[in-house]
């Protein structure tokens, strides 16, 4: 990570109009239609930003959205990176250290996740409020890393509990039925096979899926409060496990996607 580079995505942001964002959000696979109710919106491709991580062909629609989200001024990520395009912790994580440095003070995460917990249905959303490293490697894992934040950052509790408990009261008024848990990351692309899913549900996780730990490791060193929400797609039982259709799970998200933005526009709402 380069101070330098950093401020040249952030310089070029601002002279495009990103002008003091209070809250990231960052949109997962299936889930960015979000972006489309965002008012007065200015929008920066990722290939055009300097030094951002060059999209790949599925990600080609890739964008950060500034603009207007329940009076508050948001930047949107619609399209994360993840390890498995063959990006590294440091580019995926890199939109992270920008939204940081363009002002914002907290970050919403969304995903789409399998359910480990068999008590968790397809269509479900879960309230992360812990998670397991998987992927075999930290964001933080570099030379000048202490210029920027904490080294050892602490991650005894990775997300911040009053916007979880705000979440848990905005679904209670709105009957969204909650799920709360243990995510675990890993790598992919591939699914999991059952002897792995029977792993994951012995070391404690609720959900798995490909993304969102290292932007919440980045947070955390940064001190940046955050909640983080995964739509579960499908239900991953060993004892009857079906081969997993990614369009299936694309699918299940999108239609699970407004409840997911009824809490984010509400929890935005009451900040
Ligand atoms: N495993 C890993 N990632 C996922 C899954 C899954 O079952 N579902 C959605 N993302």
């Amino acid at each position: 990570m380069r101070r330098k580079q950093l401020n040249e995505s952030v310089a070029y942001l601002k002279e495009k109009g990103f002008d003091n964002p209070e809250i990231g959000i960052v949109l997962g696979t299936g889930l960015g239609k979000l972006a489309d109710e965002i008012e007065n919106p200015i929008e920066a491709h990722y290939n055009h930003i300097p030094f951002f991580p060059l999209a790949t062909v599925e990600f080609h629609a890739g964008k950060l959205i500034f603009g207007s989200f329940e009076g508050k001024k948001v930047v949107v990520m619609q399209g994360r990176f993840h390890l498995y395009e063959g990006y590294d912790f440091t580019d995926i994580t890199y939109p992270i250290w920008v939204m940081h440095q363009l002002g914002i003070q907290k970050l919403f995460i969304s995903n789409a996740a399998g359910a480990i917990n068999l008590d968790y249905k397809k269509g479900d959303i879960m309230l992360i409020e812990d998670h397991i490293n998987l992927q075999g490697g930290s964001p933080l894992a570099f030379k000048n890393v202490a210029e920027f934040g904490h080294r050892f950052a602490d991650m005894s509790e990775p997300y911040d509990i009053e916007m979880r408990k705000k979440i848990e009261k905005i679904a209670k008024n709105e009957n969204i039925s909650l799920q709360k848990g243990v995510y675990a990351s890993v790598v992919g692309p591939q699914l999991e096979t059952k002897a792995e899913y029977r792993m994951l549900k012995i070391l404690g996780a609720d959900a798995v899926g490909m993304s969102t730990v290292p932007e919440v490791i980045v947070a955390n060193h940064l001190d940046l409060p955050i909640v983080a929400i995964s739509v579960l797609t499908d239900e991953c039982n060993p004892d009857q496990l079906k081969p997993v259709d990614i369009q299936d799970i694309i699918n299940v998200a999108s239609a699970t996607e407004p409840k997911m933005v009824k809490l984010f526009r509400e929890l935005i709402r009451s900040l």
